[in-house]
């Protein structure tokens, strides 16, 4: 139970920590490319700004005649913005300060790059931009326009900290959601895992409760109750096959324990006795054994390993065969060959000879010593019709559907001076259908039977 515990837990995790980690990587690409945009942008703000003051003091200084006077007059850099944390000064060629605005509350180096023209630099927490002034006597100075750019690295600053945070916030309910979500999901999994584990050979009742959406773990129930119905149909089958069979055993056995005692009583002296006895004892133990041959022939086609060894034969050759066989067994009855065209047919021999046999001992079983055994072999399509006809005692109606069934005879009143298990047209119907071929029986009480059978022909299918 723990170890399932485990493996569920893991797989949640794993989707969780999954999810979450997409989540994250998209979050924090969506942050940075945020920050990197505001920062951009905030940046162009402040280099235009800078730009435009510098612009209006050329201007102005341009419009006042370019007079180097004009330079140190405290006029000329007045109409700069306050509020915009902007320092401004004038530096003659000499590097001396000839003119400056109100310097805000920040050390601003002594040493300032001045060799640069309309170049904006940041240094620190401040945005340099440094302009040539042309003076009307061909002379020059320097105007330096300085922005504190403190206020918009504060600004990003707390940016990214709100992002981080909200980042981090994200990725915690991602984590949190994630995991209660793949645990309700996978849930059902864990029935299932309950479920299968409280099956066993003993207890094939349990089904896992089939509630809830139709989705793929209503499949997997679906498909998990299937295999189990499945499993527990075969494994009554069996059972009942072996009780059955056992069932089967145990009359021959206590005929042979009988006549032994029998024997052992009176039939040492008794000659009658003794050879009545020996009649039987071979007898049944003939019965046992072929009862055990027919059982060993189903369990083997049961646990499917059985080889069908299919090869071309003439059919003709091979019911001539059978017939033959079946006058020297049934030599009161009357027993016609009427149709047998010749085929070339591709099939088990062995199994199919088998079949045969069988169909034919039932017919000899079941039909008074006058009665008459018909066999035909025709061609139907590319495969073959055999039919096998009796005038016997025949089967009736209702019953028809059931005599293919394993140990299934139709009287067993009626049988009892007759041998046989049940088990003859189960294995008819077995070989019938390795040939893929089909089975029919109509059949009129005190009339006869019909047994009709085509096979399909299956070349060069090696199976
Ligand atoms: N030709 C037939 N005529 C009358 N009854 C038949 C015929 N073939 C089969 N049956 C009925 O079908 C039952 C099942 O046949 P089968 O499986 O061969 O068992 P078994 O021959 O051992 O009794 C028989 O017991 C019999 O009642
Ligand atoms: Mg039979």
């Amino acid at each position: 139970m723990k170890f399932y515990r485990i493996r569920f837990a893991k797989i949640s995790w794993k989707l969780t920590i999954i999810y979450a980690g997409i989540f994250f990587l998209i979050l924090t690409l969506l942050n940075i490319s945020i920050l990197y945009g505001v920062n951009y942008f905030l940046m162009q703000q402040a280099i235009a700004q800078v730009t435009d003051t510098g612009d209006m003091i050329i201007d102005q200084f341009h419009e006042s005649g370019q007079q180097k006077a004009d330079l140190v007059d405290k006029d000329l850099i007045l109409g700069i913005p306050s509020n915009d944390n902007i320092y401004v000064k004038i530096v003659n060629k000499h590097g001396r300060i000839i003119n400056e605005s109100a310097k805000f509350n920040l050390k601003i180096p002594e040493k300032i790059p001045v060799k640069t023209n309309r170049i904006a630099i940041i240094q620190g927490n401040l945005l340099y931009q440094n302009r040539i002034i042309n003076v009307k006597s061909k002379s020059y100075a320097y105007l330096q326009v300085v922005k504190s750019l403190r206020n918009v690295f504060h600004f990003l600053k707390l940016l990214a900290f709100l992002m981080l945070g909200a980042e981090l916030t994200g990725l915690f309910i991602a984590i949190l959601s994630g995991y209660i979500i793949s645990r309700e999901v996978l849930k059902p999994i864990s029935r299932i895992t309950a479920t299968a584990q409280s099956i066993s050979i003993h207890d094939l009742n349990q089904r896992i409760s089939m509630l809830g959406p139709k989705d793929e773990l209503m499949d997997l129930a679906t498909t998990f109750n299937a295999m189990i119905d499945r499993l527990q149909q075969s494994f009554e089958r069996q059972n009942q096959f072996v009780s059955d069979a056992s069932h089967e055993l145990r009359t021959p056995i206590s005929v042979i324990q009988g006549y032994i005692n029998l024997l052992d009583r009176w039939g040492k002296e008794e000659k009658a006795i003794l050879q009545e006895s020996i009649t039987v004892i071979k007898n049944e133990a003939a019965n046992m054994a072929d009862l055990i041959e027919r059982l060993l022939f189903l369990a083997r086609s049961d646990s499917n390993v059985h080889k069908i060894n299919r090869e071309s034969f003439w059919l003709d050759e091979f019911i001539d065969e059978v017939y033959r066989e079946t006058r020297i067994i049934a030599d009161h009855h009357q027993v016609i060959l009427e149709h047998n065209e010749k085929i070339l047919f591709f099939g088990d021999r062995k199994l199919l000879k088998q079949m045969l046999r069988a169909i034919l001992d039932n017919s000899i079983k079941f039909t008074p010593e006058t009665g008459k055994i018909t066999i035909h072999s025709l061609a139907e399509g590319d495969g073959v019709k055999l039919v096998i006809e009796d005038t016997g005692i025949g089967i009736p109606e209702e019953e028809i559907p059931h005599i293919f069934n394993r140990f299934y005879q139709v009287d067993k009143v009626r049988l009892k001076t007759q041998n046989g298990s049940g088990l003859g047209l189960a294995i008819v119907k077995w070989i019938v259908d390795a040939h893929q071929g089909a089975i029919n029986v109509k059949s009129e009480i005190g009339k006869g039977t019909r047994v009709l059978i085509i096979l399909p022909a299956v070349r060069d299918i090696i199976i």
